[in-house]
């Protein structure tokens, strides 16, 4: 088989990608290690950035989204017994969307295989060989049998855990990183949130995050030790842990219902550098991993399909490929600053074990300012909602 561009991996970036490259006129196809079921039952992300919400409706996938979806105006931040309102539209004139990144998923693969679009799922052992060179080969098993994919580029949206990146010889990449002491533990749980907006909470005993997925199923997230087994936390020790971490001078407190899912994800932030090898480019998780605090994962792998579709569109339609060859420095640098922010807010609202009686005061003192200082607060905002997704106007075709 032959294509222009192949894309492993069927998460937000890969999909995305497809999709940006259809509307284009450029072929693609989706080579993904999963199933269908498997991916669109998936429960990871929920809040989409402004400039998320507005490409998935400039470019024909938001229709369900704007249905469903939950607009949020501002957030809540909580400590020592009391929430404190960020108000994001007031201060930054924009909102964010709650809609859960599988429903993203099941949007965009619906619009592929209604594009006539390929995605390939439960491709067994992918590998990728020839992207230093002119030639770019997949090959996979499907079926039984052994497959190849011959094509120009390729965009490795293969997730952290994917094969593209350690395709890469290792002294050709830099990494960045840093691992954090805790982890998530989340749960989805049939009931009704108890209010319209999240509450990031910063607690004794660890971090808390009141979150919801639609009027019927709340979303709550504790912070525990990335090691711990999820088989040691019964439902009543989580809703014992959340209705601790959530209590509050006004009596406010989550719903309590049958917790339907729950799951433990370690923490870490990480960078690629480089973003791009000859002719494989990377894109989200692959390239990059935030801290979820503050919601800005799938957000940034949205980003940076973004980007790629982009100079992707200017090599095939418009012959040019100074943004192909730009493409890492494009994304980096937005990319870093959403690191940024994603440390900071963890390092504000999780409890670290080292932390000495110093430290401590100073994250009162960091929650204080943010939640007293117009400015302060609109600096959190301004990073919530999504910093401008503008590149450098030397590569504004
Ligand atoms: P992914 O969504 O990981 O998609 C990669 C795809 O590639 C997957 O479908 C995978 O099956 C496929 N793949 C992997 N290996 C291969 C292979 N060898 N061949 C073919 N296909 C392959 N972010 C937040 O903002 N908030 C959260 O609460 C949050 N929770 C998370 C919980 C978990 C458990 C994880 C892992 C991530 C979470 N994230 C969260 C981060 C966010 O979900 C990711 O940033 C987002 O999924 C990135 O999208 P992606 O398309 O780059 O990668
Ligand atoms: C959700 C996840 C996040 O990482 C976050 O910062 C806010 C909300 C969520 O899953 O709803």
């Amino acid at each position: 088989m032959k294509t222009q561009v192949a894309i492993i991996g069927a998460g937000p970036a890969g999909l995305m990608l497809a999709h940006l490259l259809h509307l284009a006129g450029i072929e693609s196809v989706i080579i993904e290690a999963r199933s269908r079921g498997y991916v669109e039952g998936r429960i990871r992300a929920g809040v989409l950035e402004q400039g998320t919400v507005d490409l998935l409706s400039a470019t024909g996938v938001g229709e369900r989204m704007r249905r469903e979806g939950l607009l949020h105006q501002g957030i809540e931040i909580g400590f020592a017994g009391k929430r404190h309102r960020i108000d994001m539209q007031q201060l930054t004139g924009q909102a964010v969307m709650v809609y859960g990144q599988h429903e993203v998923v099941k949007d965009l693969i619906e619009a592929r295989l209604h594009e006539g679009g390929e995605i390939v799922f439960e491709a067994g052992s992918v590998s990728i060989v020839g992207f230093d060179g002119a030639s770019p080969l997949v090959r996979y098993e499907a079926d039984g049998m052994k497959r190849e994919i011959h094509c120009d580029y390729i965009a490795g949206c293969d997730g952290f855990h994917g094969v593209c990146r350690p395709s890469v010889p290792a002294n050709a990449l830099t990494i960045y990183e840093r691992d954090y002491p805790f982890g998530w533990l989340g749960v989805l749980a049939d009931a009704a949130p108890s209010q319209d907006e999240l509450v990031y909470m910063n607690h004794t005993n660890g971090f808390a995050l009141f979150s919801m997925r639609s009027p019927t199923v709340t979303r709550l997230y504790l912070q525990c030790d990335p090691s711990e087994d999820i088989a040691h936390w019964s439902d009543d020790r989580i809703w014992g842990e959340l209705l601790c971490r959530f209590k509050c001078s006004d009596g406010w407190q989550p719903n309590v219902g049958r917790i339907t899912q729950k799951s433990i994800t370690p923490m870490r932030s990480f960078v690629t550098e480089p973003m791009q090898f000859g002719r494989l480019f990377l894109a989200g998780d692959a390239a990059h991993i935030v801290p979820p605090t503050g919601a800005k994962g799938m957000n940034l792998a949205i980003a940076d399909v973004r980007v790629l579709a982009r100079a992707l569109v200017d090599f095939y339609i418009g012959g040019s490929t100074a943004r192909l060859e730009h493409y890492s420095q494009i994304c980096l640098r937005r990319i870093w600053k959403a690191q940024r922010f994603s440390w900071w807010m963890t390092s504000m609202l999780h409890q670290f074990p080292d932390a000495n009686p110093f430290d401590r005061r100073r994250q009162i003192a960091d929650l204080d300012y943010v939640t007293s200082s117009l400015i302060a607060a609109r600096s959190l905002a301004e990073n919530y909602v999504g910093l401008p997704m503008d590149e450098p106007d030397q590569w504004n075709g």
